[in-house]
């Protein structure tokens, strides 16, 4: 049987991983943000899971924006890392875990939850800025094979808190009933207050985010009671991402322990933040 052993939520903003390719952390601007980080990644380096599923959206980059599928898998043995526009940021590419992707595909199937699937896929800042902040070194590979789980959050209309927090929970029975002997870590990606366009350009909500940082640990089902339009009001139009993060929290157990956490604004135009999980408390 299959465990989750940890949760890591963190925002992918894309400069956060330019930062680190340009060696700009210890810069007075970064600074903060990093070494507020350490704790976290200390931990993780000390809990190495065998596979990790990354709980992302794309950004119209490994998808073209004429097709965006609701929620969606991927099932490949690799994923590029995509090109933005500025070149592929010099990560490693994604190794696949086709197995375990194929079992998350079935049982959610089974249990109503009709993903897309992607056999090929680049993926974008979405999933790779959160794999850096998880390893910020990763050398020639990341720390063990990923498997993307995409979730619509920038086009009309995204789905539910509540449908995301439910995936959650099917996604955590799916993972217990895996064959394999395997430990998982989940990363709920995302977030946190950001609206990038229009009228409320720049917004960020500091209050909702430290509300949305307390529950997703102690009352996940206060936040998917959250509706889309209260998201978008509260956290902005590119804030509800967070929808993310209750994926991941749906997947493990009632009662987490939190290891870590850490919010920064801002970075770019976006409220930062990090929460990691201990699933074994
Ligand atoms: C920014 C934040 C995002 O979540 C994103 O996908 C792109 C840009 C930003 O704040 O710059
Ligand atoms: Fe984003």
């Amino acid at each position: 049987m299959a465990e989750v052993i940890w949760g890591l939520a963190t925002s992918h903003v894309p400069s956060i991983g330019a930062a680190m390719d340009r060696g700009k952390t210890e810069d007075p601007n970064w600074k903060a943000l990093f070494d507020g980080y350490r704790p976290a990644r200390e931990w993780l380096a000390e809990h190495k899971p065998d596979v990790a599923i990354v709980i992302y959206n794309d950004h119209a980059n490994g998808i073209d924006l004429d097709i965006v599928p609701t929620f969606g898998i991927g099932t490949a043995d690799r994923y590029d890392v995509a090109d933005e526009g500025f070149g592929r940021r010099p990560v490693p590419d994604v190794i696949g875990d086709p197995e375990l992707s194929l079992h998350l595909l079935e049982s959610l199937v089974d249990e109503g939850f009709d993903l897309t699937v992607f056999q090929e896929l680049d993926v974008d800042h979405g999933f790779t800025v959160p794999l850096s902040v998880w390893t910020p070194d990763p050398g020639d590979s990341w720390p063990c094979p990923v498997v993307p789980l995409l979730v619509n959050v920038i086009q009309y209309p995204q789905p539910t808190a509540a449908r995301c927090y439910a995936l959650g929970q099917a996604l955590g029975r799916a993972i217990a009933s895996y064959g394999k002997d395997v430990k998982v870590g989940i990363l709920g990606t995302g977030g946190m207050s950001h609206q990038l366009a229009g009228a409320r350009a720049g917004f960020i909500n500091a209050e909702f985010d430290r509300m949305f940082m307390e529950a997703i640990e102690s009352d996940p089902a206060k936040l998917a009671a959250l509706s889309r339009e209260e998201l978008i009001r509260e956290a902005g139009s590119e804030g509800i991402e967070m929808i993310m993060w209750l994926i991941m929290r749906g997947a493990m157990n009632e009662r987490v322990r939190k290891v870590h956490s850490h919010y920064f604004v801002p970075a770019s135009n976006t409220a930062a933040g990090l929460a990691l999980f201990d699933n074994r408390p």
